[in-house]
């Protein structure tokens, strides 16, 4: 039997209490719906259905096996005014040929050759560092995490570009909340300042990224990178002969902008955290030097070996990103009504699968804002759920960058932990103040100093 007997959630009154009412929802209210209602919650926002999902069964369900009846929320949507067709935004059949294309450059391999970059330019961070003196570590990582994506990808130090992109980032997160308008396009053609300052940036944006593809497409030379290989790209199924400078705009754009903030953000939340437990950044030390240390022989160790043995490094960067998901809900649009558990989910309806709530679920994680790196042990972790953690999402728009993003954490953490200890400047705040738009930030930056061993 179908049902349209939906399941419980919050109110009109409940949602006038949401903190963010002018946006669709927000990380506290989710939170505050799993708790309340269960599962599976509902409510109207805007006059659509939206419908929460909090186990993590669900998260399989919905992103996975159910996969085909749904398109990229309406956040996706309008952010194609940014980013165009790039692989964040686009739809089937287009994301897959897209994704195919783009995935060679993530490949083991070449995160492996990758590793060497993050090294270096970690190094290189940190040695610019002053004892002593206080600083946003959240500026730091979204330079380093830049300039990471910029050499990794496109064989590029966009050092000098770096304000500029940030300050772009910031300016597109300041529209997207206004995604549920119903005419985003009349929105960009009103003199409102915050306009403005998109067009600004997006022109910015543009002029850098085809200034690369011309030259690249001047020089003709192969760089063994993202960029060279969509340039030699035959998009043989859509019949062009090759991808539009439009189409290599867009990819570029989007793994420039999805691959260095989300990376920045994670970064930032482990180093909050490892301020708060100086014991943990103590032991990620010993292992980072061990791990570190050349061979006997004299030979110094690849970033790949090194990774392979910073095993607790690792389990400290996934208890990091289980309480502070860097994308903290992932949403979908049901393209044609379907039937999910016997109930009747109508065209239109909004899925939110919130990382947030299941990652800080008791059931999953007793105590779920005590940060304990050993539950991931890997003999503790097997009795959870599969999709109790999915910080990376799941199904076929799983993140492409994850395996760059681990190696990047990783290393970038090890890098710092053997040369710093890393202090608050007042008392050790107990909580992290949050914004969560697109991605999951701290909302004040997170103030440190760091104090060489
Ligand atoms: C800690 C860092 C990161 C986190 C937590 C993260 C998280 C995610 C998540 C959850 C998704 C899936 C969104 C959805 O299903 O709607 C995603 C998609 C994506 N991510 Fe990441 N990401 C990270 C780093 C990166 C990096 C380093 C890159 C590239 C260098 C990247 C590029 C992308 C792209 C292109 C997509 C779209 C994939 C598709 O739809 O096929 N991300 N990411």
């Amino acid at each position: 039997m179908v049902s349209t007997n939906y399941p419980p959630g919050p109110g009109f009154r409940d949602r006038l209490r949401n903190p963010g009412l002018l946006r669709l929802t927000t990380h506290e209210f989710l939170q505050r719906n799993a708790r309340t209602y269960g599962d599976l919650v509902h409510y109207k926002a805007f006059g659509r259905h939206v419908f929460q999902f909090n186990h993590p069964e669900m998260v399989q369900e919905i992103l996975i096996r159910d996969a085909a009846m749904h398109h990229r929320g309406i956040v996706m949507q309008r952010a194609k005014f940014v980013l165009g067709e790039g692989l964040l935004t686009s739809e089937e059949p287009l994301h897959m040929r897209q994704r195919r294309l783009v995935q060679p450059a993530f490949h083991r391999q070449r995160i492996t050759a990758y590793g060497e970059t993050m090294l270096q330019f970690a190094g290189e961070m940190t040695e610019r560092w002053t004892s002593g003196a206080t600083f946003d570590v959240h500026r730091s990582m979204l330079q380093l995490t830049l300039r990471i994506t910029g050499k990794c990808l496109f064989d590029s130090d966009v050092e000098s570009e770096v304000q500029t992109i940030s300050d772009s980032v910031t300016a597109f997160m300041g529209f997207l909340p206004l995604a549920f308008l119903p005419f985003p396009q009349l929105v960009l053609k009103m003199p409102f300042g915050f306009v403005q300052r998109i067009h600004k940036s997006q022109k910015k944006l543009d002029a850098m990224i085809y200034g690369m593809i011309a030259a690249r497409r001047r020089s003709a030379e192969d760089h063994g990178d993202l960029l060279s290989m969509l340039l030699a790209s035959t998009d043989i199924e859509g019949g062009t002969g090759g991808m539009t400078n439009q189409q290599i705009r867009d990819e570029c754009l989007t793994l420039l902008l999805a691959g260095h903030e989300t990376t920045a953000n994670g970064l930032s939340f482990i180093f909050f955290l490892m301020a708060q437990h100086p014991e943990v950044l103590e032991r990620v030390c010993a292992e980072a030097n061990e791990a570190f240390a050349s061979e006997t022989s004299g030979a110094l160790r690849t970033a790949a070996e090194i990774y392979d043995r910073l095993r607790y490094t690792q389990r400290v960067v996934s208890e990091a990103l289980r309480i502070y998901p860097p994308v903290w809900v992932t949403a979908r649009a049901v393209e044609t009504s379907y039937v999910y558990r016997g109930l009747s989910i109508p065209t239109g309806s909004l899925l939110l699968v919130p990382q947030i709530a299941i990652h800080r679920d008791p059931r999953f994680y007793p105590e779920p804002m005590l940060f304990d790196p050993d539950r991931f042990l890997p003999e503790i972790a097997a009795d959870r759920p599969r999709y109790a953690y999915f910080p990376f999402g799941a199904g076929s728009r799983i993140c492409i960058g994850e395996n760059f993003a681990w190696m990047e954490a990783v290393l970038v953490l090890a890098t710092v932990a053997r040369n710093w200890r890393l202090r608050f400047p007042d008392a050790a705040p107990k909580e992290l103040a949050l914004s969560a738009q697109i991605s999951l930030r701290p909302k004040n930056g997170v103030v440190l100093s760091a104090i060489r061993r």
